[in-house]
């Protein structure tokens, strides 16, 4: 086949239908339903052949489409910082819709970014081979008439709905530090300061305005797309893109609240008050790191068990230490047992139809392994590292009875499984959602990396 009987000017249009249907390759010139489908959005590619698979085209192309090209949004983590072949940041669930009909038009490769902090390297960052959309523009925010709802456009921080909340005396089940996205946060369950007494972020949604991969925007609630409000109460980006969220209120509460630091010899007596804490109350208590910043590179890792005394959260302590004396100089070990009590798993099974995480109703830790390290420490010892903790710790939690299979996306590293944790049942649900919304697997087909339902399923 002869190079330039592939390209889709207008009088070849019908030959070149049938003649690329083979052509699979890279960058490849567009069968001329891309002309047809690029036209009737309004969109003139640049003169000669319209190419797929070739992010370099299609940055040329967004180039006229979106004249504004900037993000103010770094990734979090140093290793996240990709350069993308470029970025487009939509004003509007129009602008996405345009976008995302392009994109999957010309089958370029793109990551989704709210407020960048999620620490896997892809998740929502994407290198040269793609384009970044950054929702940093969708950031509107409105309140209910009542003051019960208030909608977050994705691209904002907690940080800005925490101040627009304030003057209503409200609050709402937003990030424990105020720079991380709304976005990513929300879809991962979202452990908010209150989580305990209120539940997950995410089972507090009452309604997700999505852009479908086929360009249509939809609302889901358990009114409208019921099926894919439910999906998204675990299913993640795999069926299109959240351009806002309508998240019940709180009603704000002065709380005064003391960081107090334990020196190692006291820890274990800590974790066991905690663990005692976890068996037999209702009341407000955070355990965490403070002081995390956004120098270096970070890992991050979780795994779930059951408390059902002291024995094993002090059992972690203790490999916790040991490997964080077995790394390299620089590279920084947390371990973070946030515990969890039965009334956040009975508040999201009675929320608004509950989700599909497929929690069970006991005391929990979701432990959270987290390193940080400069950029001159090997990056794939420290990884092997958290790995090999995970794996150990796992493994502990099986043969001492207490293992749970939940994986907390908000802390879960880049191999682990997240969707499989919550269940057959629940991944077939999101699995069935993806194939009804997303029929052509634009979500998993083009985007960068993400938890992916069918290599989950
Ligand atoms: C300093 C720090 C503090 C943290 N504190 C907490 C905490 O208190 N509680 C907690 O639960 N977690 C916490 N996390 C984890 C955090 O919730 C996750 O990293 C989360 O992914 C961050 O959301 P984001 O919007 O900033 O992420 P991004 O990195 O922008 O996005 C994360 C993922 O969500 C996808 N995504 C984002 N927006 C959308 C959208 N609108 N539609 C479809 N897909 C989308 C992205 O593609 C990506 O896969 C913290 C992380 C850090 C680094
Ligand atoms: C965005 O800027 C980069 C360089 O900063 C450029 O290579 C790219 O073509 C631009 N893309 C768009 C869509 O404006
Ligand atoms: C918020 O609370 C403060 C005192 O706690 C009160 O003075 C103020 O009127 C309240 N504002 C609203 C909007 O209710
Ligand atoms: C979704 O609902 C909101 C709030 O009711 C409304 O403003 C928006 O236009 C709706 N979107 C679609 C696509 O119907
Ligand atoms: C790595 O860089 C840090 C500064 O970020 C420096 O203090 C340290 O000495 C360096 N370590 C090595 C092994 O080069």
């Amino acid at each position: 086949m002869i190079k330039n009987i592939l390209s889709i000017r207008a009088l070849l249009a019908v030959v070149v239908a049938a003649a690329t249907a083979t052509a699979t390759t890279t960058t490849s010139p567009a069968p001329s339903s891309a002309a047809a489908a690029l036209s009737s959005l309004g969109v003139s590619p640049p003169s000669g052949d319209i190419l797929i698979w070739n992010t370099g085209y299609t940055c040329r192309l967004l180039n006229h489409v979106f004249p504004r090209n900037e993000t103010f949004t770094a990734a979090w983590s140093q290793n996240c910082r990709l350069h993308a072949s470029c970025i487009v940041t939509p004003k509007s669930a129009q602008e996405v819709s345009h976008l995302l009909r392009i994109l999957s038009i010309l089958k370029t490769k793109f990551a989704i970014r709210s407020g960048g902090h999620n620490t896997n390297p892809g998740f929502s960052s994407i290198g040269s081979n793609g384009v970044l959309i950054a929702l940093e523009k969708l950031d509107t925010l409105s309140i209910s008439t009542d003051h019960k709802i208030v909608t977050i456009g994705a691209g904002n921080k907690w940080q800005s709905v925490y101040e627009y909340l304030q003057p209503y005396n409200l609050t709402t089940l937003g990030g424990r530090e105020a720079v991380v996205g709304v976005g990513g946060f929300i879809i991962g369950g979202g452990l908010s300061t209150f989580y305990n007494s209120y539940g997950l972020a995410i089972d507090s949604v009452t309604r997700f305005q999505e852009v479908l991969p086929d360009g249509t925007i939809v609302n889901a609630s358990q009114k409208e797309h019921a099926d894919l409000y439910k999906g998204l109460k675990g299913g993640l980006n795999n069926f299109g893109i959240v351009t806002d969220y309508d998240l019940a209120t709180n009603t704000g509460i002065d709380i005064y609240y003391d960081i107090k630091t334990y020196t190692v010899p006291n820890t274990p007596s800590v974790l066991a008050a905690y663990a005692t804490y976890l068996l037999d109350t209702d009341f407000l208590l955070g355990i965490g790191t403070a002081g995390l910043t956004s120098a270096g590179i970070s890992y991050s890792g979780t795994f779930s068990y059951k408390v059902t005394g002291p024995t094993f959260l002090k059992e972690t302590y203790e490999v916790y230490l040991k490997a964080a004396a077995s790394l390299p100089a620089g590279a920084v070990l947390s371990y973070v047992p946030q515990g969890v009590i039965t009334n956040l798993v009975t508040k999201g099974a009675s929320q608004n139809g509950g989700n599909l995480l497929g929690l069970e109703a006991a005391p929990q830790v979701w432990a959270n392994i987290f390193v940080q390290f400069p950029a001159n420490v090997s990056q794939s010892v420290v990884t092997r590292t958290v790995d090999s903790v995970l794996d150990s710790l796992t493994s502990s939690t099986k043969s001492e009875g207490i293992f749970l299979p939940y994986i907390f996306v908000n802390d879960a590293g880049p191999n682990q499984k997240p969707l499989q944790s919550f269940g057959e049942e629940n991944l077939k649900y999101i699995d069935a959602v993806a194939t009804k919304y997303d029929p052509k697997v634009v979500m998993q087909k083009l985007q960068n990396k993400a938890y992916f339902v069918s290599g989950e399923v």
